[in-house]
């Protein structure tokens, strides 16, 4: 088993939700990585694919199936763990805030229940006294009155319970934690409350996070890395201080910046990308972005483009070495 150092590698996967006869490529040929301690945005449209790659790095994909590439956490081959080690795993060393995780909250436990149930699931042998003082430990994090650990999810906010599904999620001290939409069903103010929260605990508690979202402004401000996902392939990754001052970006990530007023110099006017994302069972033929393109030509409908670095971002685009000239065109 070769470490790579990263806490999160996949490696050229692929997953299909279809049969021999249709496939659905959810994910085609991704690669990215995460390293210790690193917080990563994972960004794309509604079917991009992003709940598959948190599923499949779990080992959780329904009805889908890993057909290429691998994923190591922590220099373990997921796939290959038997199912005393993946119980371990999940949890202790991922654990994920499922989309829309604070709508599945047993109605009928605390809050402590909760927080109690998830480390005994764990260790059977942990003391009630030490039960006590980590959900006293895990709500002072989250910002949740220790009061609140009596009571029952209807009786809090919506920001509230969110706050406990992540307290949930780090009640293990895992190396990495992957966060779907954490923070959608919430308003704005709310939103900002629960990413600056988890940012100060990330930095204190040293874990890595793949922070999924459809809203790239929503990680612009917490992200090291961010990754861009579309039709199931990752199409940009850029180091997030390139990602606002940097020129070059997949035409697709300029689209979703473009979209942005709050990113966008006074005299620059909004604008949303034309068209939608394909269906995963017709997709495009070469790039699946090309149907949406201002810059498609000939060539990216041939094959599909591979990651390439340019100037510090890993970006697939045929037409990489005429893009900076095709947008100054503009
Ligand atoms: N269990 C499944 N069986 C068949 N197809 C699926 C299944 N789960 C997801 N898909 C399909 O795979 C593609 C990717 O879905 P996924 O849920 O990963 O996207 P997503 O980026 O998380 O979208 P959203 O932002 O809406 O949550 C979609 O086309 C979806 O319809
Ligand atoms: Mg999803």
């Amino acid at each position: 088993m070769i470490e790579s150092g990263h806490v999160l590698n996949v490696s050229h996967l692929t997953v299909d939700y279809g049969n021999e006869n249709t496939p659905a490529l959810a994910l085609r040929d991704v690669s990215l990585s995460v390293d210790p301690g690193e917080f990563v945005g994972l960004v794309g449209e509604s079917g991009s694919g992003k709940s598959t790659l948190a599923y499949a790095i779990l080992r959780l994909l329904h009805g889908g199936r890993v057909v290429e590439g691998s994923i190591e956490v922590s220099g373990q081959n997921v796939y290959e763990l038997d199912s005393n080690h993946l119980r371990k795993f999940r949890w202790e060393t991922v654990s994920m805030v499922f989309q829309g995780a604070m709508n599945s909250l047993n109605p009928v436990l605390t809050v402590e229940q909760h927080i109690f149930e998830t480390i005994r699931a764990h260790d059977e042998s942990v003391t009630l006294t030490a039960l006590r003082s980590r959900t006293d430990e895990l709500l002072d994090m989250v910002e949740i009155d220790k009061r609140r650990a009596q009571h029952y999810p209807h009786q809090l906010s919506g920001g509230m319970k969110q706050r406990v599904v992540i307290a949930l999620a780090i009640a293990l001290n895992p190396k990495l934690v992957i966060m779907d939409e954490p923070t959608t069903a919430l308003d704005v103010v709310v939103q900002r409350a629960i990413l600056d929260r988890i940012g100060e605990i990330q930095k204190r508690q040293r874990f890595a996070v793949l922070f999924i979202t459809h809203d790239l402004s929503l990680v612009e401000q917490i992200a090291q890395t961010v990754s861009i996902m579309y039709a199931g392939k990752i199409v940009e990754t850029t180091p997030v201080e390139q990602l606002l001052t940097g020129t070059l970006h997949h035409p697709y990530t300029r689209g979703l910046l473009n979209a942005i007023p709050e990113l966008l110099e006074d005299n620059v006017a909004i604008s949303s990308i034309p068209g939608h994302p394909p269906e995963i069972t017709r997709l495009p033929s070469g790039c699946a972005f090309h149907p949406r393109c201002l810059y498609a030509k000939d060539e990216c409908r041939m094959s599909p483009p591979i990651l390439k670095l340019y100037a510090g971002s890993w970006i697939a685009c045929e037409r990489l070495p005429e893009l900076e000239e095709l947008y100054s065109d503009q």
